[in-house]
């Protein structure tokens, strides 16, 4: 079983040892409630380094008040036991003190295209949240790779930012997104969907697909994003949003000649919320 440290200097002193003989290390960050998305992660950090690092923490600063941190998935044990399946070498798993001690001040705060408009807009806070403690996982593990997916694109897009931007000196890698057999996206959220919603949720992504096979087809652009967002609401879900921007850039784009196109959509299910993405 791998070993877990739960303490900073408990963490330097095992990272000592796995970097021993100047093994390299790869972190994965992890908030837990693990499935078959995260485990693909680490298979990808296991060809990229020598080492594996999980962190599992559930980072209180991502979430608003009235978001579900509280009651957010947490499964300590079956984690372990998919970590050492997968021959992990440590998990990280400070708690919220450790994490952020008494008196704990400092923020860092993403700017600039990668942040303009999306998931930003309907969670101020997230974003802040999570370049904080991704800022502090990686001086804390000093990883040489980082893997985050794809699933969560423009966390993705902010994090190889900061870690530029910072000279963090980690390259971030990006992973490809884990799907049910219908095509709904593995989520830790996806529990919280009643038998109906689970049903429902594979929408999201027929109605990226449609869009995409529009636009490839040469359906005018706001014709072709106007048919996911109908198949979405049609169905029942509340949307945030629906955008078809650029892959790298994230920013707006009226036309495929433009791209390359990334889908992206965040919806509303009853009170669970679910993200999704594809490339075209
Ligand atoms: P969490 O939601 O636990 O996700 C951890 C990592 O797993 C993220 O990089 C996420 O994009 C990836 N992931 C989730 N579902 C996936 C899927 N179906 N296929 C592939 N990868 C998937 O994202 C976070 O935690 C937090 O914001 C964190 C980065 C840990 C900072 O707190």
């Amino acid at each position: 079983s791998p070993m877990v440290v739960r303490t900073v200097p408990a963490l330097r002193r095992a990272l000592e040892a796995l970097r021993a003989r100047k093994a390299t290390v790869a972190l994965v960050p992890t908030m837990g409630a693990l499935h078959e998305g995260h485990v693909s992660l680490v298979r990808l950090a296991k060809r990229r380094a020598q080492k594996v690092v999980v962190s599992i923490f559930v980072n209180p600063t991502q979430f608003a008040p009235t978001e579900d941190f509280g009651s957010y998935p947490r499964t300590w044990k079956a984690d372990v036991a998919k970590l050492a399946a997968e021959k992990v070498d440590l998990i990280w798993n400070p708690d919220v003190k450790a994490m952020y001690p008494e008196g704990f001040a400092t923020r860092v705060v993403p700017e600039g295209p990668a942040i303009a408009g999306l998931e930003d807009r309907f969670r101020p806070h997230f974003f802040g949240g999570v370049a904080t403690v991704v800022g502090k996982l990686f001086t804390q593990c000093r990883p040489d790779v980082a893997i985050f997916g794809e699933k969560d694109f423009q966390q993705l897009r902010v994090v190889t930012q900061m870690a530029g931007d910072l000279d963090l000196g980690v390259r971030v890698v990006g992973s490809r997104t884990v799907r049910e057999c219908d095509g709904l996206a593995m989520s830790s959220r996806n529990v919280y969907l009643s038998p109906e919603e689970r049903q429902t949720a594979p929408v999201l992504h027929r109605a990226m697909k449609e869009t995409a096979k529009r636009l490839k087809s040469g359906e005018g652009f706001e014709s072709a994003v106007a048919a996911g967002r109908e198949l979405i609401t049609g169905a029942g879900f509340v949307l945030d949003y629906f955008e078809a921007r650029h892959a790298a850039t994230l920013a707006p784009i009226a036309s495929v000649k433009d791209g390359p196109v990334r889908i992206l959509v965040a919806a509303k299910l009853g009170k669970t919320r679910l993200i999704d993405n594809i490339g075209i």
